[in-house]
């Protein structure tokens, strides 16, 4: 019989937030959790380590796409819920190389979602009214806001403009459709730019502190002057624990930070950051190591988000102020450089040689 203490599946927990979900699941709501994740470049069971020997968190190494494995493991742990976390989440990666982010955003969220419709189809009738598919997304869908354009609402029409969000638009259409053909209790969140502990340094802020650190340069897309509106990883977290627990079945909910800044005063801001906490005596101030590189194709100009659903039915505000979790999360990379080494292997050097060597500055 499913209830509040039967377990909840996490796919992608290894990830950023995915990781930062799992270790404030166990401490917010205690239940167990098992964390499905297939472990690529951009997993890692060391964000995991304080939990690895909890007896209410279960490991399993797979591919969401493995349906035979995830039919098993439904089967098995008979969870109340999934949260879908598992993507290739990187913008340039996706422009660079885009069979990946079909093959798990897209192909892998059908696989998934058809073995938790059949899953779910058994079910009894309390159990199947209990059961939960959260399908976590992005802001990306809905493209690319002007300067005094409205923020995104959940009314915003779909325009995904690369490969990433291509694919995520695609997984989000699927949720929906499973909702509205088969009823599926299925819950979508729409959430913007995150930042915070364990995030995969070739992602703005943590690429930036890292580089910063190193005095290597800082390179930054075209003018500087693209927007993102960021929000600290645990209020995603306690957004999707919200909507979770009371988000209404088949709907969408945007998550937003209220922190819309240009990515020249991140950058600018990581900067001031890192020389106050790590001073370099005779040398330069960090700012004069950015440097203004070629564009991202197709780069979105703007992304901002409209939480006012979210606030008004599940009373669901931001905890963090930007600039205070800014300055968590630098004081975190310069708190834990052995993770910060575990990362940077060498498919790490890889990438950075692949993305950054052919952009010249400008
Ligand atoms: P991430 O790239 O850090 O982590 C993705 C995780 O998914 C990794 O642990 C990886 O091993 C796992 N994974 C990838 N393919 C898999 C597969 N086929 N089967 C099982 N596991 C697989 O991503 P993130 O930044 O933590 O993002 C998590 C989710 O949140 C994604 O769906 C992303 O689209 C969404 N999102 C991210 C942000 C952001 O700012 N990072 C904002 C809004 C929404
Ligand atoms: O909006 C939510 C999305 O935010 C998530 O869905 C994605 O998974 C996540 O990666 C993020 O996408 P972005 O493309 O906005 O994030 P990224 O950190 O790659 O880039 C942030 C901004 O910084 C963007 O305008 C591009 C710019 N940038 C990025 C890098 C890596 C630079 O100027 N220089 C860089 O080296």
């Amino acid at each position: 019989m499913l209830n509040d203490l039967s377990p909840i599946i996490v796919t992608g927990g290894a990830g950023f937030i995915g990781s930062n979900f799992v270790l404030e699941w166990l401490q917010a709501v205690g239940t167990p959790v098992v964390n499905v994740d297939k472990l690529t470049y951009a997993g890692n069971l060391g964000n995991l380590g304080k939990i690895s020997a909890d007896a209410r968190y279960t490991f399993v190494h797979g591919d969401i796409g493995d349906r035979k494995l995830v039919g098993d493991l439904l089967g098995r742990c008979r969870p109340r819920a999934i949260v879908h976390f598992a993507a290739e989440s990187h913008v340039d990666r996706s422009i660079h190389g885009p069979d990946d982010f079909v093959r798990t955003n897209v192909n892998g969220t059908f696989s998934l979602l058809e073995e938790a419709r059949a899953y779910w189809t058994e079910l009894g009738q309390e159990e199947k009214w209990r059961f939960r598919f959260l399908h976590v997304s992005t802001d990306e869908v809905y493209g690319s806001l002007g300067a005094n354009d409205a923020a995104f609402s959940e009314t915003t029409a779909y325009s995904p403009n690369s490969p990433y969000s291509a694919t995520k638009a695609a997984s989000d259409h699927l949720v929906r459709a499973y909702h509205h053909t088969y009823g599926m209790p299925v819950l979508t969140t729409n959430c913007s730019n995150n930042y915070g502990p364990y995030q995969f340094p070739e992602k703005l802020i943590p690429l930036m502190i890292l580089n910063a650190l190193d005095g290597k340069p800082l390179p930054v897309y075209g003018d500087g002057m693209n927007v993102r509106d960021w929000l600290f990883v645990e209020d995603h977290c306690s957004a999707i624990r919200a909507v979770l627990s009371n988000g209404r079945i088949g709907q969408t909910y945007n998550i937003g930070g209220n922190s819309e800044r240009a990515n020249i005063d991140v950058v600018t801001a990581i900067c001031d950051l890192v020389d106050e906490m790590r001073p370099r005596a005779g040398a330069r101030a960090r700012r004069e190591l950015i440097s203004y590189v070629k564009d991202r194709p197709g780069h979105d100009r703007r992304y901002a988000i409209n939480a006012a659903k979210l606030a008004s039915e599940l009373a669901w505000q931001p905890s963090a102020e930007f600039e205070a979790g800014l300055r968590k999360t630098v004081r975190w990379y310069l708190d834990n450089s052995a993770w910060v080494e575990s990362v940077r292997s060498g498919a790490y050097l890889e990438w950075i040689n692949k993305n950054y060597t052919e952009r010249v500055s400008l």
